[in-house]
């Protein structure tokens, strides 16, 4: 194992230990709803969004354990955001994370709440918490709430669903399209560990260039493996992209060039990051990391 994935591991290992009691039943009658969004939440996933803004912290000098909740009400956003991704009325997807989706499992009604649940409970997880002050932590629920709302990660996705099958919407509109379904989480995730450790403009302004460039490379690997990757390995189906007539990195450009795409945003990230120096070790690998994946 390398650093990179070492670290990756090591913190996985630690998010999930704190998701796994963020979402006891407290009301029996309720228990349901709590088992389908525990579901999910705890069906595993790479934890990039919570990896990455610990990372970003412990890069600008922060202890990031403190951090857990903020850590994880990212991952239940970004749970969310699967869960209704899947539903027969947007991607129509059967297996997620190496299980049945949300809805497979517990029905359509019952994805869509856990799916309101898990995006609801997140804000009041970060409205909750006592470790950053009142003004930083109400600035990160606005660049949150921003990213994943109308603005930013849901008009990403409809106009995901907008385009499916209007086969060329340009260079600019699948930008559009990536930046907004995947793009601005991670410009949000880097941003939010920018305010809690107070980072100077100059510093914000690299955190940000650099999750625009990674986000960029993520949302392509993520194109290419649906087109190459295995079913196995990706624990969702593949070829998804290609069932929804969707427009993609790869049915826009070509494999090659996606892959070359996502090559030059990858240096991009890790040149962005340069002047952080060797705090910042882990946010220069994890581009090349997400390049393996489609190599
Ligand atoms: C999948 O996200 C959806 C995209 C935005 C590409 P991930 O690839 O991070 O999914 P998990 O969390 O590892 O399952
Ligand atoms: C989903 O994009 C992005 C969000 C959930 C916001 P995709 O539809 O490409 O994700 P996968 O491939 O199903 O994981
Ligand atoms: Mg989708
Ligand atoms: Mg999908
Ligand atoms: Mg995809």
């Amino acid at each position: 194992m390398n650093p990179c994935e070492a670290y990756l591991a090591a913190k996985k290992t630690v998010i999930e230990a704190h998701l796994q009691q963020l979402l006891p039943v407290t009301e029996p009658a309720f228990a349901p709803l709590y088992k389908a969004m525990n579901y999910s939440l705890l069906a595993g996933g790479k934890r990039i969004r919570p990896i990455l803004f610990l990372a970003a912290l412990e890069a600008l000098g922060k202890e990031s354990s403190v951090y857990m909740d903020v850590a994880c009400a990212l991952e239940c956003v970004h749970s969310y955001s699967l869960i209704h991704d899947d539903l027969p009325a947007m991607d129509n997807d059967d297996l997620r994370r190496g299980k049945p989706t949300n809805h497979r499992v517990f029905g359509e009604g019952m994805a869509i709440l856990a799916g309101d649940g898990l995006l609801t409970f997140a804000f009041e997880l970060l409205a909750r918490q006592r470790v950053a002050d009142a003004e930083k932590i109400g600035a990160c629920i606005r660049v949150l709430a921003h990213a994943a709302g109308p603005a930013g990660m849901v008009g990403g996705q409809a106009y995901d669903l907008l385009s499916e099958g209007h086969g060329d919407i340009g260079t600019e509109g699948l930008k559009l399209m990536h930046r907004g379904k995947t793009g601005v989480i991670f410009e949000a995730v880097m941003s939010m560990a920018g305010i809690l450790a107070a980072a100077p403009a100059a510093v914000r302004q690299v955190l940000q260039v650099y999750a625009e460039q990674l986000g960029l490379t993520f949302q392509i690997t993520d194109d290419i493996l649906d087109a190459c990757g295995t079913e196995a390995e990706l624990g969702k189906p593949v070829g998804s992209d290609v069932k929804n007539n969707k427009a993609t990195y790869v049915t826009l450009f070509s494999l090659d060039k996606a892959k070359q795409l996502a090559q030059e945003s990858a240096q991009q990230a890790v040149a962005a990051v340069a002047p952080l120096g060797a705090s910042a070790r882990f946010l220069r690998d994890l581009p090349e990391y997400l390049l393996v994946r489609v190599k």
